[in-house]
């Protein structure tokens, strides 16, 4: 198996609210190999989302280790990790998060704008994603004017942009119907298969979570093994 692009290892997490401390990860471990998916299912509130922001560098964690391409995240500046997420992660959200003033082409062109000020060749580069996602037609329409199964494949498209190593998906379906969210999951995997990015999935949905490599469950703060998540 090809070296891991993103490993957790002994990962804590608790928030405080006044007196209480929700443990939310409880020792948690993850290698995530190059062009590998996964996905990972757990109950509402096992802490699925919490872990995705960490993996993204969004959410200080108590102990444990995080690193990217072999390089622990730990004392890394706010600014230069920024523009190293914005070329290393992509991002596809459950409720889409386009910016809503600007059309779908700079709303994928915005991932680059974390990086650098797009020149003409990121600017083809968005258009030619909007095209592998199927909206070629759609570059100026504004996200308002976009059904939902659109909005999504203008995040994939925006995920894409900046060729990532990882795309992070947190529920990318949970927002469409059953057949949108199907056409949004194939997508997905295979426009990850093409660029070679490993992806991370975190959804409610069986076949879906089965459409992945490697399948796994968070319980009690622990990532079950794959053997046990087979039902
Ligand atoms: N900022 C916060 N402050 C306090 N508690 C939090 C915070 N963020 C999350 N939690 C708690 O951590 C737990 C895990 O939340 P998280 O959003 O990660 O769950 P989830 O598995 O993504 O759930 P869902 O399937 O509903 O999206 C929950 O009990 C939640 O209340
Ligand atoms: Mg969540």
């Amino acid at each position: 198996m090809s070296e891991p692009v993103v490993t957790v290892s002994g990962l804590y997490k608790s928030f405080r609210s006044g007196e209480n401390t929700i443990e939310v990860l409880r020792g948690v471990e993850l290698s995530l190999h190059i062009g590998e998916s996964i996905s990972i299912r757990g109950e509402s509130g096992s802490g699925k989302t919490t872990f995705v922001h960490i993996l993204a560098g969004l959410e200080a964690f108590d102990t444990g280790e995080l690193c990217w391409r072999g390089k622990s995240l730990k004392g890394r500046r706010r600014g230069p990790l920024a523009r190293e997420r914005a070329g290393f992660l992509g991002m596809v959200f459950q409720s889409f998060y386009l910016i809503p003033e600007i059309n779908a082409l700079d709303n994928v062109l915005m991932a680059r704008r974390m990086i650098e000020r797009p020149d003409e060749g990121a600017r083809k580069r968005a258009v030619e994603m909007m095209e592998r996602v199927g909206l070629g037609e759609r570059t100026h329409h504004l996200p308002s004017q976009l059904s939902g199964g659109e909005k999504q494949r203008v995040g994939v498209a925006r995920a894409l942009m900046n060729r990532p190593s990882v795309i992070l998906a947190d529920e990318p379906t949970g927002n469409l119907d059953e057949l949108t969210g199907n056409v949004i999951m194939n997508l997905l995997l295979t426009v990850c298969r093409e660029q070679g990015a490993s992806l991370v999935l975190v959804t409610h949905n069986k076949t879906h979570a089965r459409s992945t490599d490697r399948e796994l469950l968070l319980k009690l703060g622990k990532f079950e093994s794959p053997e046990s998540v087979a039902e």
